[in-house]
């Protein structure tokens, strides 16, 4: 790039003079409409518990759960992102309460497709993790996650969420080729409207440690999760899943976590017209909210974290504070 004029007849700090030069001149802006709520369920009735590792955080029971998506619908969040709390109990190695009608996944969507419509969208995860003793998001044989006997499980769990009328279905396993079988799948029976969010580029992160203990998986997992999420150390490998996952029909892809993959984020803007995704996971929001308690940051640094999701080219954010910004933007 050349830059045209010199000091001192230009002047970048004009620019940035007052406050509404800087609005005039913002490259990027973040609003309601860029945002996703993630909300975790747990059995029972009018509970609400807090999450250790979370501040601020909690599983619901379902009549409460209907409480936040309501104040999600007046705030005009467009989207929630669902996840199961299972009991120890209902775990198996296979995940089989996956695929149990009666699943607290399944009768969350009963509840609040009943009473908000399509008011708000609403996302369920597709993966065995919650599900299964092991913790590992797919079937476990022999030490190892069995791709294809995989995917016929996920099939099951998509066709599931889809009979309960969940508006987008995301994949976030990581196994080969399941988005081309969970849309064909998906379209021989009738669901062709139905999203897929596919998270293709999801890396082995250690992120994601208050959200297994959310869902309580943690201490269950068996091992790692590298032989199926992406190596941190690589970038073009990120390009070929997005490549495949949008020739397998994925309508919309996610980048997990967020703000430690922004050049992945940026690099697939600039590859592909398809829009993305990111999530700002849990272990990303624990670091930001314990520096907001302790004074070591302050809150701004919120919606910096949200702006530069989006300046890389996020067109929307998967976030736990999505309701406390919404708040804040309204
Ligand atoms: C698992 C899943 C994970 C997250 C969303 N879905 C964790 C994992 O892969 O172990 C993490 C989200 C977060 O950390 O906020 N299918």
């Amino acid at each position: 790039m050349r830059i045209l004029g010199s000091y001192p007849s230009l002047r970048m700090r004009r620019n940035r003079k007052s406050d509404w030069i800087r609005r005039l001149v913002s490259e990027h802006n973040l609003s309601t409409n860029d945002l996703i709520l993630p909300l975790f369920v747990r059995e029972g009735t009018k509970k609400k518990e807090p999450i250790k590792s979370m501040l601020n955080v909690f599983r619901y029971s379902i009549d409460e759960l209907s409480k936040v998506v309501e104040k999600a619908c007046k705030l005009k969040i467009p989207l929630i992102a669902l996840f199961p709390y299972t009991e120890s109990l209902k775990k198996d190695q296979f995940g089989s309460e996956a695929f149990n009608p009666d699943n607290l996944i399944c009768r969350s969507l009963r509840t609040l497709k009943k009473r908000f419509k399509n008011d708000i969208g609403i996302m369920c995860d597709v993966a065995l993790d919650p599900y299964t003793t092991h913790g590992h998001d797919g079937i476990f044989r022999n030490n190892e996650i069995e791709n294809d006997e995989t995917i016929e499980s996920l099939i099951k769990q998509s066709l599931l969420q889809a009979e309960m009328k969940c508006d987008v279905i995301a994949p976030s396993d990581m196994m080969d080729g399941r988005i081309g079988q969970i849309r064909s799948a998906l379209d021989k029976k009738g669901y062709k409207n139905i999203q897929i969010v596919s998270y293709a580029v999801k890396y082995a992160s250690n992120f994601y440690g208050p959200f297994r203990e959310a869902v309580g998986s943690k201490k269950k997992l068996k091992g790692d999760k590298k032989t199926y999420q992406m190596d941190f150390k690589n970038s073009l490998e990120a390009l070929r899943e997005v490549a495949l996952d949008i020739k397998e029909g994925a309508d919309i892809v996610m980048v997990k976590p967020g703000m430690p993959y922004l050049d992945i984020i940026k690099n697939i803007k600039d590859n592909f017209k398809i829009p993305i995704f990111s999530y700002q996971v849990s272990g990303e929001y624990s670091l930001i909210q314990n520096g907001i308690k302790n004074n070591i940051i302050n809150k701004d640094a919120i919606m910096e974290s949200l702006i530069s999701l989006k300046r890389a080219g996020s067109n929307a954010i998967v976030t736990y504070f999505a309701l406390e910004i919404a708040d804040q933007l309204k």
